[in-house]
């Protein structure tokens, strides 16, 4: 299975297992229904006992953590947040014996993220560790610990590893929200049927990606490059944007697209093409408004946006349209829309997608 299977790259071939990944993730984690993680060993205690988390992870595996801050926030009320591992132990961290810690580490290697799992543990905190290698360091550190179950990840970018720990982080949320009930049985299971869908929604996506390499074309020559959105856009973008440069060199930088008059916009010219997402209904108008202000001051833009709310905008901008979901769950087709966005402008320009230059898949220096 760690054969290429006929794509030129890795990089391909995992973004393309992303569907068949999903289902190996979330399957045996659903019963009757409802999440559970009782094969695990996870216990219930774990979500009920804690008083606020911690997210300790790096790159790809800290953007994930971001996705879960937003969900944990807005569906459980709760105090989170998602520290990079590399910084957590020069932060001063609040850690005690009421925080549940969440180490997310594809490898499980890392050792910024295994510092500060020994770190948290040391303060008391129970650690539960988001992981796709088995036996890895940071899964034997940590009290508990949730399989990814993605398969090997060759790729130096990181792709399926992602999006099966933003699956694992929706199960996550919908047992905490369950076990400390914020949500009943039925909004359990609601917001679960919701999970199953992504698969199939996925399919959709991959289907369409000559669209994605037709967009790619549009920032093939860009030196520059930004990406725009608000809320759950952004962290969206700050993954889809890290993506883009490792693999493609092109110099990205997500941008909360409220922030852009607050500086970067003195950067849009007409050689800087932008990039947006809009996937979360409640944001739109702000967020085209954003898209209006760049494209204002010469900027092409290409937008990622979820079909329903398209409305006539097709015939302003170059438009991708993602298959519908809730949006809590858009992060899921939009990242496999930019992944491939990435892809495509890295072999379109003849990098060696699956190594890009200096970076390593597992990083064991701090
Ligand atoms: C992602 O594309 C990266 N190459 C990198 O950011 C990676 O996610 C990071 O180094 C963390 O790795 P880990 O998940 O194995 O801990």
């Amino acid at each position: 299975s760690a054969g290429k299977n006929g794509y030129p790259f890795y990089m391909e071939k995992e973004i393309m297992e992303q569907p068949e990944a999903i289902e190996n993730t979330i399957k045996n984690r659903i019963v009757g229904g409802m999440p559970d993680f009782t094969a695990d060993g996870v216990p219930d205690t774990l979500f009920t006992e804690c008083e606020h988390i911690c997210i300790v992870a790096c790159g790809t595996a800290m953007h994930a953590g971001l996705v879960a801050q937003a969900l944990v926030k807005s569906i459980l009320h709760m105090h989170i947040e998602v520290q990079m591992a590399s910084e957590f132990m020069y932060s001063d961290p609040v850690i005690d014996e009421k925080t549940l810690v969440i180490a997310v580490s594809q490898s499980g290697e890392t050792i910024d993220t295994l510092e500060a799992v020994k770190y948290a543990k040391n303060r008391g905190a129970k650690c539960l560790a988001i992981i796709n290698v088995k036996g890895s360091s940071i899964a034997r550190e940590s009290d508990y610990v949730l399989y990814t179950n993605a398969g090997p990840e060759i790729a130096v970018a990181s792709t399926k590893a992602y999006t099966t720990q933003l699956a694992v982080f929706y199960l996550i949320v919908a047992r905490m929200a369950h076990s400390r009930g914020v949500f009943d049985d039925a909004q359990t299971q609601s917001f679960v049927r919701e999970l199953q869908r992504t698969p199939e929604v996925m399919k959709k996506v991959l289907e369409r990606r000559r669209d994605i390499h037709v967009v790619a074309k549009k920032v093939l020559g860009a030196k520059d490059l930004f990406m725009i959105g608000r809320g759950l856009d952004y962290s969206i973008l700050l993954e889809g944007s890290l993506k883009l440069k490792e693999v493609s060199y092109i110099h990205s930088e997500a941008y909360a697209s409220g922030e852009l008059k607050h500086g970067p916009i003195a950067l849009i010219t007409q050689d800087t093409p932008v990039v947006a997402t809009v996937t979360q209904e409640k944001l739109m108008s702000k967020e085209l408004s954003n898209i209006k202000e760049v494209k204002s001051r010469g900027a092409d833009v290409v937008v990622f946006i979820k079909e329903s709310i398209v409305g006539d905008l097709a015939k302003e901008y170059e438009i991708f349209t993602l298959p519908d979901m809730q949006d809590e769950f858009m992060v899921l087709p939009a990242s496999v829309a930019l992944q491939l966005l990435a892809y495509y402008v890295s072999s379109d320009k003849g990098f060696d997608v699956d190594k890009p230059r200096n970076l390593a898949k597992v990083v064991t220096v701090e």
